[in-house]
């Protein structure tokens, strides 16, 4: 094992001072009257300012339940989870995040007034800021057009758009994303990818991004987290910032999907078959 791996840490040793969300040893549960769940075992990860950091694992590894941690929905059972260094213990406008499903988005209200609603809500702006910035995120996600729109004419790639600009405008300090594409065409789905990482480009936003698709992972992220079978345990971390769109298809992003497989659904696998896939930007924890 490395040496500068203590539990199932992987993230870089010497990222702690400046990380922007420290996960350090996370175990979530939820409790109900019959039994206990446990849906992550001591989950450590760090997120540094502009990462594209993402979570990926098979369905009920507990993706969904780490971002809600991080979200401040739940809190761990075990461990901490610090936003710049503070303890998060509740949910705030510094953290906003975008669910997997786009009948999120108020029906009674337009476009428009759905970006503008948590900017009012949160009593920070007055409403003609909050319209101005609502119309500013709106542009960027190619929706100005469509402002007084109401949700249902919208398709489900514009619906997206819509709750990407509206959690923008709220210039959280970590967007939180889970699986926000899954419910997308795979072409609509691409497409959201490339807008993502061209929006990502021009606002440089810190993002958690949650999915169940390798292609995805090494798309939009710059590094991943592998999260074993339930409960979550942290299998790895891997370097990704070298796939884009472009990548899909090539030689090296398929060998590395593959990989991630191995890495994912290997029963039985052993640190030293993990080492033998020769991955030589990848950080393996047991
Ligand atoms: N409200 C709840 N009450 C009890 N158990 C829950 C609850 N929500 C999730 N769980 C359990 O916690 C575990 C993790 O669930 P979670 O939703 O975080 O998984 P996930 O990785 O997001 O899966 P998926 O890819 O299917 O969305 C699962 O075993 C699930 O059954
Ligand atoms: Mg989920």
């Amino acid at each position: 094992m490395n040496a500068s791996l203590q539990g199932h840490t992987v993230s870089k040793p010497n990222a702690t001072a400046q990380a922007l969300l420290s996960v350090d040893n996370v175990s979530l549960e939820y409790r109900t009257p019959q039994r206990v769940v446990r849906a992550t075992h001591q989950v450590s990860f760090e997120i540094d300012p502009a990462d594209r950091f993402v979570l990926l694992g098979p369905s009920g590894c507990g993706k969904s339940t780490l971002l809600k941690a991080a979200a401040g929905f739940i809190q761990p059972v075990e461990g901490e989870i610090r936003l710049q260094g503070q303890r998060v213990d509740a949910p705030g406008p510094d953290r906003i995040v975008v669910f997997q499903e786009f009948d999120q988005l108020p029906p009674w209200k337009t476009v428009k007034q759905n970006v503008m609603f948590p900017l009012l809500a949160s009593k920070t702006f007055k409403r003609k800021e909050a319209e101005e910035r609502a119309m500013h995120y709106l542009d960027k996600v190619g929706l100005a057009a469509f402002a007084d729109a109401y949700p249902h004419t919208l398709s489900g790639g514009m619906k997206a758009r819509v709750a990407i600009a509206r959690a923008l405008a709220m210039q959280p300090k970590i967007l939180l994303m889970d699986d926000p594409f899954a419910a997308l065409d795979a072409l609509t789905r691409r497409k959201m990818q490339e807008e993502l990482l061209l929006l990502w480009e021009e606002v440089r936003f810190t993002l958690l991004f949650v999915t169940h698709s390798i292609e995805e992972a090494l798309v939009v992220g710059n590094r991943i987290l592998l999260l074993s079978p339930h409960p979550g345990r942290v299998r790895a971390e891997v370097h990704s910032h070298q796939y884009d769109l472009h990548s899909l298809g090539g030689v090296a992003f398929q060998e590395s999907a593959r990989r991630i497989h191995r890495l994912l659904f290997d029963e039985g696998q052993s640190p030293e078959t993990a080492r033998e896939l020769d991955f030589s930007d990848i950080r393996i924890a047991y």
